[in-house]
Protein backbone atom coordinates (compact mmCIF):
# COMPACT_ATOMS: atom_id res chain seq x y z
CA UNK A 1 0.00 0.00 0.00
CA UNK A 2 1.33 3.24 -1.20
CA UNK A 3 1.92 5.92 2.16
CA UNK A 4 -0.41 8.17 1.28
CA UNK A 5 -3.85 5.50 1.20
CA UNK A 6 -2.24 4.18 4.71
CA UNK A 7 -4.72 4.77 7.52
CA UNK A 8 -2.86 7.17 9.83
CA UNK A 9 -3.49 6.67 13.51
CA UNK A 10 -2.08 9.11 15.96
CA UNK A 11 -3.09 9.62 20.02
CA UNK A 12 -1.35 12.23 22.69
CA UNK A 13 -0.06 10.94 26.24
CA UNK A 14 -0.68 13.88 28.73
CA UNK A 15 2.51 13.95 30.26
CA UNK A 16 1.34 14.59 34.08
CA UNK A 17 1.64 11.55 36.88
CA UNK A 18 3.42 7.96 36.67
CA UNK A 19 1.31 5.16 34.17
CA UNK A 20 -0.22 2.93 36.28
CA UNK A 21 -1.29 -0.59 35.61
CA UNK A 22 -4.69 0.87 34.57
CA UNK A 23 -3.22 2.64 31.72
CA UNK A 24 -0.93 -0.10 30.67
CA UNK A 25 -4.23 -2.69 29.76
CA UNK A 26 -6.17 -0.17 28.37
CA UNK A 27 -4.06 2.13 26.47
CA UNK A 28 -0.44 1.62 26.28
CA UNK A 29 -0.61 -2.20 25.38
CA UNK A 30 -2.93 -1.89 22.81
CA UNK A 31 -1.86 0.68 21.46
CA UNK A 32 1.93 -0.64 21.20
CA UNK A 33 0.36 -3.88 19.67
CA UNK A 34 -1.72 -1.54 16.53
CA UNK A 35 1.32 -0.27 15.85
CA UNK A 36 3.32 -2.81 15.17
CA UNK A 37 0.42 -3.54 11.83
CA UNK A 38 1.84 -2.21 8.91
CA UNK A 39 -1.15 -1.33 6.89
CA UNK A 40 -1.34 2.11 9.16
CA UNK A 41 0.77 4.92 10.04
CA UNK A 42 1.12 5.51 13.82
CA UNK A 43 1.51 8.71 15.37
CA UNK A 44 1.93 8.88 19.12
CA UNK A 45 3.25 11.89 21.16
CA UNK A 46 3.69 13.26 24.71
CA UNK A 47 1.61 16.18 24.90
CA UNK A 48 3.67 17.97 27.29
CA UNK A 49 1.63 21.21 26.76
CA UNK A 50 -1.27 19.94 28.05
CA UNK A 51 0.07 18.73 31.03
CA UNK A 52 0.41 22.66 31.79
CA UNK A 53 -3.18 22.78 32.01
CA UNK A 54 -3.27 21.00 35.10
CA UNK A 55 0.00 20.89 36.46
CA UNK A 56 2.30 24.19 37.06
CA UNK A 57 4.99 22.44 39.12
CA UNK A 58 7.77 22.46 36.50
CA UNK A 59 9.58 19.63 37.57
CA UNK A 60 6.48 17.66 38.07
CA UNK A 61 5.97 18.45 34.33
CA UNK A 62 9.91 17.52 33.48
CA UNK A 63 9.64 14.38 35.01
CA UNK A 64 6.64 12.74 34.00
CA UNK A 65 7.68 13.55 30.03
CA UNK A 66 10.56 11.55 30.88
CA UNK A 67 8.90 8.50 32.87
CA UNK A 68 5.86 8.27 30.21
CA UNK A 69 8.61 8.19 27.27
CA UNK A 70 10.62 5.78 29.22
CA UNK A 71 7.65 3.37 29.59
CA UNK A 72 6.32 3.72 25.51
CA UNK A 73 10.32 2.98 25.09
CA UNK A 74 10.56 0.22 27.85
CA UNK A 75 7.52 -1.54 26.60
CA UNK A 76 8.85 -2.10 23.32
CA UNK A 77 7.61 0.69 21.32
CA UNK A 78 9.39 0.58 17.42
CA UNK A 79 10.24 4.03 16.82
CA UNK A 80 11.27 3.01 13.61
CA UNK A 81 7.72 2.22 12.15
CA UNK A 82 5.82 4.23 14.92
CA UNK A 83 6.34 8.45 14.99
CA UNK A 84 7.17 9.00 18.24
CA UNK A 85 7.54 12.59 19.34
CA UNK A 86 6.91 15.50 22.36
CA UNK A 87 4.35 17.78 21.42
CA UNK A 88 6.66 21.35 21.84
CA UNK A 89 9.17 19.76 19.80
CA UNK A 90 6.81 20.49 16.96
CA UNK A 91 6.53 24.38 16.86
CA UNK A 92 3.55 24.09 14.15
CA UNK A 93 1.35 22.57 16.74
CA UNK A 94 1.23 25.94 18.40
CA UNK A 95 1.14 28.09 15.47
CA UNK A 96 -1.92 26.06 14.10
CA UNK A 97 -3.46 26.15 17.73
CA UNK A 98 -3.92 30.13 16.95
CA UNK A 99 -4.96 29.91 13.53
CA UNK A 100 -7.95 27.36 14.55
CA UNK A 101 -8.56 29.57 17.92
CA UNK A 102 -9.51 32.47 15.51
CA UNK A 103 -11.70 30.31 14.05
CA UNK A 104 -13.18 28.64 16.68
CA UNK A 105 -16.89 29.72 17.96
CA UNK A 106 -16.72 30.49 21.51
CA UNK A 107 -19.86 29.11 22.22
CA UNK A 108 -18.51 25.44 21.26
CA UNK A 109 -16.08 25.57 23.80
CA UNK A 110 -18.61 26.77 26.53
CA UNK A 111 -19.82 23.57 26.01
CA UNK A 112 -16.79 21.51 26.79
CA UNK A 113 -17.42 19.16 29.40
CA UNK A 114 -14.25 19.52 31.08
CA UNK A 115 -14.70 23.54 31.08
CA UNK A 116 -18.63 23.13 32.26
CA UNK A 117 -17.62 20.81 35.47
CA UNK A 118 -15.20 23.46 36.34
CA UNK A 119 -17.92 25.95 36.16
CA UNK A 120 -20.26 23.88 37.90
CA UNK A 121 -18.09 23.39 41.10
CA UNK A 122 -17.32 26.91 41.07
CA UNK A 123 -20.82 27.49 41.36
CA UNK A 124 -22.22 24.97 43.67
CA UNK A 125 -19.16 26.43 45.90
CA UNK A 126 -20.51 29.75 45.54
CA UNK A 127 -17.78 31.12 43.90
CA UNK A 128 -16.78 33.56 40.74
CA UNK A 129 -18.11 30.69 37.66
CA UNK A 130 -14.54 31.25 36.48
CA UNK A 131 -12.58 30.71 39.72
CA UNK A 132 -9.17 28.87 38.90
CA UNK A 133 -10.18 28.53 35.08
CA UNK A 134 -6.90 29.68 32.96
CA UNK A 135 -7.54 29.97 29.21
CA UNK A 136 -5.91 27.14 28.88
CA UNK A 137 -8.31 24.56 30.23
CA UNK A 138 -10.83 27.03 28.44
CA UNK A 139 -8.79 26.54 25.43
CA UNK A 140 -7.37 22.75 25.97
CA UNK A 141 -10.08 21.19 22.81
CA UNK A 142 -8.61 23.91 20.43
CA UNK A 143 -5.17 22.57 21.19
CA UNK A 144 -6.39 18.70 21.15
CA UNK A 145 -7.74 19.53 17.65
CA UNK A 146 -4.08 21.06 16.29
CA UNK A 147 -1.91 18.01 17.42
CA UNK A 148 -4.59 15.75 15.30
CA UNK A 149 -5.53 18.18 11.93
CA UNK A 150 -1.80 18.90 12.04
CA UNK A 151 -0.96 15.37 11.02
CA UNK A 152 -4.11 14.38 9.28
CA UNK A 153 -4.66 11.91 11.39
CA UNK A 154 -7.77 9.56 10.44
CA UNK A 155 -8.47 7.51 13.88
CA UNK A 156 -7.37 8.51 17.25
CA UNK A 157 -7.35 6.16 19.85
CA UNK A 158 -9.15 7.95 23.19
CA UNK A 159 -11.00 6.90 26.38
CA UNK A 160 -14.38 7.54 26.37
CA UNK A 161 -14.59 11.60 28.00
CA UNK A 162 -12.13 12.37 25.14
CA UNK A 163 -14.79 11.83 22.11
CA UNK A 164 -16.04 15.24 22.89
CA UNK A 165 -13.37 17.02 22.18
CA UNK A 166 -12.94 14.41 18.75
CA UNK A 167 -16.43 15.91 17.84
CA UNK A 168 -15.10 19.47 18.12
CA UNK A 169 -11.57 18.47 16.20
CA UNK A 170 -13.79 17.73 13.49
CA UNK A 171 -16.31 20.64 13.67
CA UNK A 172 -13.82 22.48 13.53
CA UNK A 173 -11.86 21.18 10.80
CA UNK A 174 -15.27 21.45 8.89
CA UNK A 175 -14.97 25.14 9.25
CA UNK A 176 -11.60 25.22 8.25
CA UNK A 177 -12.47 23.46 5.10
CA UNK A 178 -15.69 25.33 4.00
CA UNK A 179 -14.18 28.73 4.68
CA UNK A 180 -10.61 28.46 3.51
CA UNK A 181 -9.43 25.18 1.54
CA UNK A 182 -9.98 21.74 1.91
CA UNK A 183 -6.65 21.09 3.97
CA UNK A 184 -7.43 18.64 6.85
CA UNK A 185 -8.46 15.23 7.46
CA UNK A 186 -11.94 14.68 9.46
CA UNK A 187 -10.47 12.87 12.43
CA UNK A 188 -12.71 9.62 13.99
CA UNK A 189 -12.19 8.74 17.61
CA UNK A 190 -11.81 5.42 18.19
CA UNK A 191 -13.10 3.73 21.14
CA UNK A 192 -11.95 0.04 22.06
CA UNK A 193 -14.79 -1.41 24.11
CA UNK A 194 -13.12 -5.19 23.95
CA UNK A 195 -10.24 -3.36 25.77
CA UNK A 196 -10.71 -4.27 29.49
CA UNK A 197 -11.17 -0.99 32.01
CA UNK A 198 -8.62 -2.28 35.30
CA UNK A 199 -10.14 -2.06 38.71
CA UNK A 200 -8.16 -0.45 41.19
CA UNK A 201 -6.83 -1.51 44.96
CA UNK A 202 -10.68 -0.85 46.33
CA UNK A 203 -12.37 -2.50 42.80
CA UNK A 204 -13.74 1.19 41.65
CA UNK A 205 -11.98 2.02 38.30
CA UNK A 206 -7.86 2.16 38.63
CA UNK A 207 -7.36 5.50 38.22
CA UNK A 208 -5.25 8.60 39.78
CA UNK A 209 -8.11 10.76 40.93
CA UNK A 210 -9.36 8.07 43.00
CA UNK A 211 -6.11 6.80 44.68
CA UNK A 212 -6.48 3.32 43.80
CA UNK A 213 -3.51 2.81 41.42
CA UNK A 214 -0.82 0.03 41.66
CA UNK A 215 1.98 2.01 39.14
CA UNK A 216 3.52 0.47 36.54
CA UNK A 217 6.94 -0.31 36.87
CA UNK A 218 7.07 -0.65 41.07
CA UNK A 219 9.96 -2.88 42.20
CA UNK A 220 8.71 -6.28 42.35
CA UNK A 221 8.60 -6.16 46.48
CA UNK A 222 6.41 -3.01 46.33
CA UNK A 223 4.21 -4.47 43.52
CA UNK A 224 3.70 -7.90 45.33
CA UNK A 225 2.51 -5.09 48.61
CA UNK A 226 0.02 -3.41 46.11
CA UNK A 227 -1.35 -6.18 45.13
CA UNK A 228 -1.69 -7.75 48.28
CA UNK A 229 -3.52 -4.67 49.01
CA UNK A 230 -6.34 -5.40 46.95
CA UNK A 231 -9.58 -5.47 48.54
CA UNK A 232 -11.04 -8.58 48.97
CA UNK A 233 -14.33 -10.51 50.71
CA UNK A 234 -13.90 -12.35 53.98
CA UNK A 235 -14.85 -15.54 52.54
CA UNK A 236 -11.97 -18.43 53.87
CA UNK A 237 -10.17 -20.49 52.09
CA UNK A 238 -12.37 -23.50 50.53
CA UNK A 239 -15.46 -21.30 50.22
CA UNK A 240 -16.42 -20.85 46.49
CA UNK A 241 -15.61 -17.35 45.49
CA UNK A 242 -17.73 -15.37 42.74
CA UNK A 243 -14.96 -14.41 40.31
CA UNK A 244 -16.99 -11.43 38.33
CA UNK A 245 -17.57 -9.64 41.65
CA UNK A 246 -13.04 -9.61 42.35
CA UNK A 247 -10.80 -7.10 40.99
CA UNK A 248 -8.11 -9.86 41.78
CA UNK A 249 -10.02 -12.14 38.88
CA UNK A 250 -10.52 -8.91 36.98
CA UNK A 251 -7.13 -8.14 36.96
CA UNK A 252 -6.02 -11.43 36.67
CA UNK A 253 -8.23 -11.73 33.24
CA UNK A 254 -6.12 -8.52 31.83
CA UNK A 255 -2.86 -10.38 32.08
CA UNK A 256 -3.40 -13.78 31.75
CA UNK A 257 -4.04 -15.92 28.56
CA UNK A 258 -7.66 -16.75 28.09
CA UNK A 259 -7.06 -20.83 29.21
CA UNK A 260 -5.35 -19.28 31.86
CA UNK A 261 -8.52 -17.66 32.74
CA UNK A 262 -10.34 -20.68 32.89
CA UNK A 263 -8.31 -22.17 34.72
CA UNK A 264 -8.67 -19.65 37.58
CA UNK A 265 -12.59 -19.44 37.28
CA UNK A 266 -12.37 -22.60 38.36
CA UNK A 267 -10.37 -21.97 40.89
CA UNK A 268 -12.39 -19.09 42.51
CA UNK A 269 -15.43 -21.78 41.86
CA UNK A 270 -13.18 -24.33 44.54
CA UNK A 271 -12.29 -21.87 46.79
CA UNK A 272 -8.96 -20.83 46.13
CA UNK A 273 -7.39 -19.15 49.73
CA UNK A 274 -7.51 -15.13 48.89
CA UNK A 275 -3.41 -15.11 49.62
CA UNK A 276 -2.82 -17.87 46.93
CA UNK A 277 -4.73 -15.96 44.30
CA UNK A 278 -3.35 -13.05 45.24
CA UNK A 279 0.43 -14.52 44.73
CA UNK A 280 -0.43 -16.34 41.79
CA UNK A 281 -2.06 -12.78 40.45
CA UNK A 282 1.85 -11.13 41.51
CA UNK A 283 3.54 -13.82 39.36
CA UNK A 284 1.20 -13.58 36.33
CA UNK A 285 2.18 -9.55 36.88
CA UNK A 286 5.15 -9.53 37.03
CA UNK A 287 6.14 -11.88 35.01
CA UNK A 288 4.84 -9.47 32.02
CA UNK A 289 6.38 -6.71 33.13
CA UNK A 290 9.64 -7.82 34.97
CA UNK A 291 11.86 -7.25 31.53
CA UNK A 292 10.26 -3.90 30.51
CA UNK A 293 10.99 -2.74 33.88
CA UNK A 294 14.75 -3.31 33.96
CA UNK A 295 15.17 -1.86 30.38
CA UNK A 296 12.51 1.31 32.01
CA UNK A 297 14.99 1.61 34.91
CA UNK A 298 18.02 1.41 32.65
CA UNK A 299 16.02 4.04 30.42
CA UNK A 300 15.56 6.40 32.92
CA UNK A 301 19.55 6.51 34.15
CA UNK A 302 20.20 7.55 29.83
CA UNK A 303 18.51 10.96 29.41
CA UNK A 304 20.11 11.46 26.35
CA UNK A 305 19.12 8.06 24.86
CA UNK A 306 15.75 9.27 25.58
CA UNK A 307 15.90 13.03 23.90
CA UNK A 308 17.51 11.64 20.66
CA UNK A 309 15.05 8.99 20.10
CA UNK A 310 12.49 12.21 20.87
CA UNK A 311 14.37 14.24 18.65
CA UNK A 312 14.24 11.93 15.79
CA UNK A 313 10.87 11.37 16.20
CA UNK A 314 10.15 15.18 15.92
CA UNK A 315 12.23 15.40 12.56
CA UNK A 316 9.87 12.99 11.30
CA UNK A 317 6.79 14.24 12.54
CA UNK A 318 8.04 17.71 11.30
CA UNK A 319 8.41 16.03 7.12
CA UNK A 320 4.25 16.43 7.20
CA UNK A 321 3.69 19.53 9.64
CA UNK A 322 5.77 21.90 8.07
CA UNK A 323 4.09 21.82 4.50
CA UNK A 324 0.43 21.25 6.36
CA UNK A 325 0.94 24.40 7.97
CA UNK A 326 2.83 26.07 5.17
CA UNK A 327 -0.57 25.61 3.04
CA UNK A 328 -2.46 26.49 6.27
CA UNK A 329 -0.56 30.19 6.54
CA UNK A 330 -1.31 30.45 2.62
CA UNK A 331 -4.65 29.46 2.73
CA UNK A 332 -5.65 31.99 5.46
CA UNK A 333 -3.17 35.29 3.97
CA UNK A 334 -0.10 34.78 5.92
CA UNK A 335 1.66 35.29 3.30
CA UNK A 336 5.44 36.49 1.67
CA UNK A 337 5.08 39.57 -0.54
CA UNK A 338 8.08 38.86 -2.47
N1 LIG B 1 -6.40 15.16 25.97
C1 LIG B 1 -5.97 13.80 25.85
C2 LIG B 1 -6.16 13.07 27.18
O1 LIG B 1 -6.15 13.70 28.22
C3 LIG B 1 -4.51 13.72 25.44
C4 LIG B 1 -4.33 14.31 24.10
C5 LIG B 1 -3.78 15.53 23.81
C6 LIG B 1 -4.71 13.72 22.89
N2 LIG B 1 -3.80 15.72 22.47
C7 LIG B 1 -4.36 14.64 21.87
C8 LIG B 1 -5.31 12.49 22.57
C9 LIG B 1 -4.62 14.37 20.53
C10 LIG B 1 -5.57 12.24 21.22
C11 LIG B 1 -5.21 13.17 20.23
O2 LIG B 1 -6.31 11.87 27.18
Amino acid sequence: MSQAAKQRVLTGITTTGTPHLGNYVGAIRPAIAASRDTSMESFFFLADYHALIKCQDPDHVAESSREIAATWLALGLDTEQAVFYRQSDIPEVQELTWILTCNTAKGLMNRAHAYKAAVQDNEAAGEDPDFGITMGLFNYPVLMAADILLFNAHRVPVGRDQIQHLEMARDIAQRFNHNYAELFTLPEAVVDDNVAVLQGLDGRKMSKSYGNTIPLFLPEKQLKKHINKIKTNLLEPGEPKDPDDSTVFQVWSAFASPDETARMRREFENGIAWGEAKKQLFELVNGELAPAREEYNRLLQDPAYIESVLQRGAEKAREHSVPLLASVREAVGIRRMA
